[in-house]
């Protein structure tokens, strides 16, 4: 293998940028050419390379977002755009290609491989933490404390007017976020989609931490839940219910995609860049470079996809104790 090529490629987060330059300078360290392909699957289809020494990666390791640029690409799930992107890399003498992305990204890549042979190796970059293989994905770290650190200020001004607010965070299906997120920020309740608290269950947890003498309730809920409500519907049937609540929403949204990795974040990149090029230089492909007991390893790209990684419940049991 004489050149690499790299792309980020779904929803961006906090670390991509340290995963770049990790994967940019371990091809220096080898020896080896490093292409920069830019808005994921899309640039390859067009053609839209740059080649990357380890000067091009200066100062990004504290950057939010991806200097590769992202996309989801539609072109790419046809056969004719995976063809064209197969010809730009073969006119490159692109030897294999390391992408940074979620299990869509893992997806597009496996069929590519499948396809063509090509060899490919995939590093998981999204906050919602929802692979399989990895105790931690690139930016799940940083948006946990970036959520942390909201609740903390929507603290503040619950417990001034004695409110109970609906935070409302990222995390896709997965409950992740919420769950670890909720536990940092001290929540009443955490709804996620992995357990069904149910709406009468909500309601008397309400109605206990009222009694209980609190001044203010934050409950953390997961985009992904399946209480059956959305969040502000939610709002309405609890001051419908308990009338001596005074109800708030905030939907924190994409502020959590962004912001500088946290060194935790930006350590786990460099480490997982270094482990995806050298694993292709010793001729592995179609692998997940993840972190498990503190130990990079390597997960077939097809489990990685199919399996999900599993929420702790005895977190749900922390959580219940210590909003006694
Ligand atoms: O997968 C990351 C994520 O931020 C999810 O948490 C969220 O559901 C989704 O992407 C939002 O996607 P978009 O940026 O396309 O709105």
């Amino acid at each position: 293998i004489k050149k690499i090529g790299v792309l980020t490629s779904g929803g961006d987060s906090p670390g991509m940028n340290a995963a770049i330059r990790s994967v940019v300078r371990t091809c220096a360290f080898h020896n080896v050419e490093c292409i920069g392909i830019y808005r994921g699957y899309q640039g390859m289809i067009e053609g839209d390379f740059k080649e990357l020494g380890p000067r091009s990666v200066n100062n990004i390791v504290n950057k939010g977002g991806t200097v590769l640029k992202s996309a989801r690409s539609k072109e790419f799930m046809t056969v004719e755009g995976r063809q064209k992107a197969h010809k730009h890399l073969t006119d490159y003498n692109i030897d294999a290609l390391v992408v940074i992305g979620g299990d869509g990204t893992f997806t597009g890549a496996e069929i590519f491989n499948n396809e063509f042979g090509f060899p490919v190796m995939g590093i998981p970059g999204t906050i919602d933490n929802d692979i399989f293989g990895t105790s931690h994905t690139l930016g799940y770290d940083t948006a946990l404390n970036t959520v942390v650190e909201a609740i903390d200020k929507i603290r503040d001004t619950a417990s001034s007017h004695n409110r109970l607010f609906f935070v409302e965070v990222m995390g896709r299906d997965a409950g992740h976020i919420a769950l670890n997120a909720g536990i940092g920020a001290g929540a009443e309740e955490i709804l996620i989609p992995e357990e069904d608290l149910g709406l009468d269950r909500l309601l008397e947890s309400l109605q206990k931490s009222k009694a209980s003498g609190k001044s203010s309730s934050i409950v953390v809920i997961a985009e992904g839940d399946k209480i059956g409500k959305n969040v502000f519907e939610l709002k309405d049937y609890v001051e419908a219910n308990l009338p001596e609540y005074d109800v708030r929403v905030s939907v924190l949204g994409h502020m959590q995609r962004g912001g500088s990795p946290s060194c935790f974040d930006r350590v786990l990149a460099s480490r997982l860049g270094v482990k995806a090029v050298e694993s292709l230089l010793e001729g592995k492909s179609n692998f997940m470079v993840g972190l498990l007991c503190d130990k990079v390893n390597l997960t077939p790209l097809e489990q990685a996809i199919k399996g999900s990684s599993e929420i702790d419940m005895e977190l749900l049991r922390v959580s219940d104790i210590m909003s006694t």
